[in-house]
């Protein structure tokens, strides 16, 4: 690896950063209602079995894939597959369209704190209703785009400072003080009176249905999807993330104890997230509190706060800027995965591509994107949105830009990515070329017949079916259900994929024929 590329400056400054990157909204937002929702308890066994089969696997190998070859998504992927290149596109793609949401949810995280700050100072002032706050903000565009752009700034300035000098010193603080807050934040929440009514709806099985907060407990298959996706989601996989993050790493360093670092830590924060959020929402406002994710994040909660009086102001102050430092950790990794694009085809072009101008190029094009998604305001300013109420097929997927953009990502591009690489890896290339990287550093012999069962077997069946769930949720209809023309596409796409790995000439070489 060559000095101008950057590294890590150390393993914990790593793992801080990748931790960085898993935890993000959708650890604080995402598990939490999910969790309630799908059924608690049996959400939170299928949640860790696909973490510890799926995750873990798909993890060890992105590091190991950027590790071995020193370079970023696009570049791994072409120089290990013949079959399989585009996929590396796909993973460039998912992250710079996530950013055109992220950064929006960021700025309203800016200007909640900010809310909560001016609330602090002038106590005693006329305080707005959450709902109230809300529709205000989202009816305000031009507030919206001012909030994104100072979001977007932030993380322009850690990015231009590389790896070591802005990515991970920004994790070496903000992790560890992101950890203190929440700290307070569930000591306060499981604190208030009637909180026990939030952990039995986080943790007891079917109480949601018992309480009459869902009609029914959904299908086992629906709960797989739900719990994959967010799976996927929240431990940043399938996204490039881990492949950039993993290529500026060490060779001495251990990447099955890394991996599974950060899926423990990932998967601890979205319960503490859990406990922190849920809790307090459901002994102020029952149980159908907690079901909804921004409105639970920026409604309800901000209700809460204030209901305790100046003190909660305080709180709120604490409890956004939480969400903000999470959301700035993981927005810096997306925006790291297209940076490093750029400057490795700098570098291979035999170029030295000056790092702030790249980032700066690459943070003025999420603007533009993020300006369309924060115009909108959740759909609440009419603005024309793609593809909504067409052809009979779309559903919810396409209520508002930020959802549009969503099912592009973390819909279809996610589970279609993670797909194709464990095919590409256990059928195409072989689990023994990450595994030769994954010996570097360690010796441990259980992980060879682990990851190359789980690349080969259980992540590609898993991710058809997360994927046919994924379009069966986001295309379905009140009339028509997708589910099955889901579960049909992820079905295809096995085969296509296996038959393509199984003809590639890697595997001809590979195998001596
Ligand atoms: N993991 C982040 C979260 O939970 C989001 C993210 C996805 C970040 C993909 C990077 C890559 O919010």
């Amino acid at each position: 690896m060559s000095n101008e590329r950057g590294s890590w400056g150390s393993n914990i400054g790593f793992l801080l950063a990748a931790i960085g990157s898993a935890v993000g909204l959708g650890n604080i937002w995402g598990f939490p209602y999910k969790m309630g929702k799908s059924g608690g308890f049996t959400f939170l066994l299928i949640y860790l079995l696909l973490a510890i089969f799926v995750g873990f696997s798909i993890m060890m190998a992105e590091l190991a894939m950027g590790r071995r070859t020193g370079k970023g998504t696009i570049g791994a992927y072409k120089e290990l597959t013949s079959r399989f290149k585009w996929v590396g596109w796909l993973a460039v793609f998912a992250p710079f369209v996530i950013m055109s949401f992220y950064s929006v949810l960021g700025g309203y995280c800016i200007e909640y704190m900010a809310l909560n700050l001016s609330n602090l100072a002038f106590a005693g002032a006329e305080v707005k209703t959450g709902a109230d706050l809300f529709g205000a903000m989202l009816t305000n565009p031009f507030g919206c785009v001012m909030f994104t752009l100072l979001f977007m700034i932030i993380c322009y300035l850690i990015n231009r400072g590389g790896i070591s000098g802005g990515i991970e010193k920004f994790n070496n603080v903000g992790m560890p003080a992101l950890f203190v807050m929440l700290v307070i934040i569930i000591i306060r929440s499981l604190t208030l009176p009637g909180a026990v009514e939030g952990l039995k709806f986080m943790f007891v099985p079917g109480y949601a249905v018992e309480a009459g907060f869902i009609e029914s407990a959904p299908s086992i298959g629906s709960v797989m999807a739900t719990a994959g996706g967010q799976m996927f989601f929240s431990l940043s996989l399938a996204m490039g993330v881990m492949i950039t993050y993993g290529s500026y790493l060490g060779k001495k360093e251990n990447l099955v104890k890394n991996a599974a670092v950060i899926v423990f830590a990932d998967t601890v924060v979205a319960l503490m997230a859990g406990l922190a959020v849920i809790p307090a929402a459901v002994a102020t406002y029952g149980p159908s509190a907690a079901l909804s994710g921004p409105k639970l994040l920026f409604i309800t909660l901000q209700d809460v706060f204030q209901t305790m009086g100046s003190v909660g102001s305080l709180f709120g102050v604490i409890f956004y800027l939480l969400v903000l430092v999470a959301a700035i950790s993981s927005a810096i990794s997306l925006v790291e995965v297209v940076v490093t694009f750029f400057m490795d085809r700098a570098a291979a072009k035999g170029k030295t591509g000056s790092r702030s101008r790249v980032v700066l190029l690459v943070c003025l094009a999420i603007m533009v994107e993020a300006t369309i998604v924060a115009v909108d305001g959740l759909g609440s300013n009419g603005v024309w949105v793609p593809f909504q109420n067409s052809l009979g097929v779309v559903g919810s997927f396409n209520d508002c830009w930020l959802d549009f953009m969503d099912c592009l990502s973390e819909g279809l591009a996610m589970p279609l990515g993670a797909l194709l690489m464990s095919i590409m890896v256990g059928w195409e290339i072989g689990s023994k070329t990450v595994l030769e990287e994954i010996h570097q550093g360690n010796s441990v012999k259980w992980v060879d017949g682990f990851l190359t069962f789980c690349l080969m077997f259980v992540v590609p069946l898993a991710m058809a079916f997360i994927l046919g769930g994924q379009i069966g949720d986001y295309f379905s209809t009140s009339e028509r259900s997708m589910y099955g023309v889901g579960y049909g596409v992820g079905a295809f796409v096995v085969v296509a994929a296996w038959l393509a790995a199984f003809t590639s000439p890697k595997r001809k070489a590979r195998k001596g024929k």
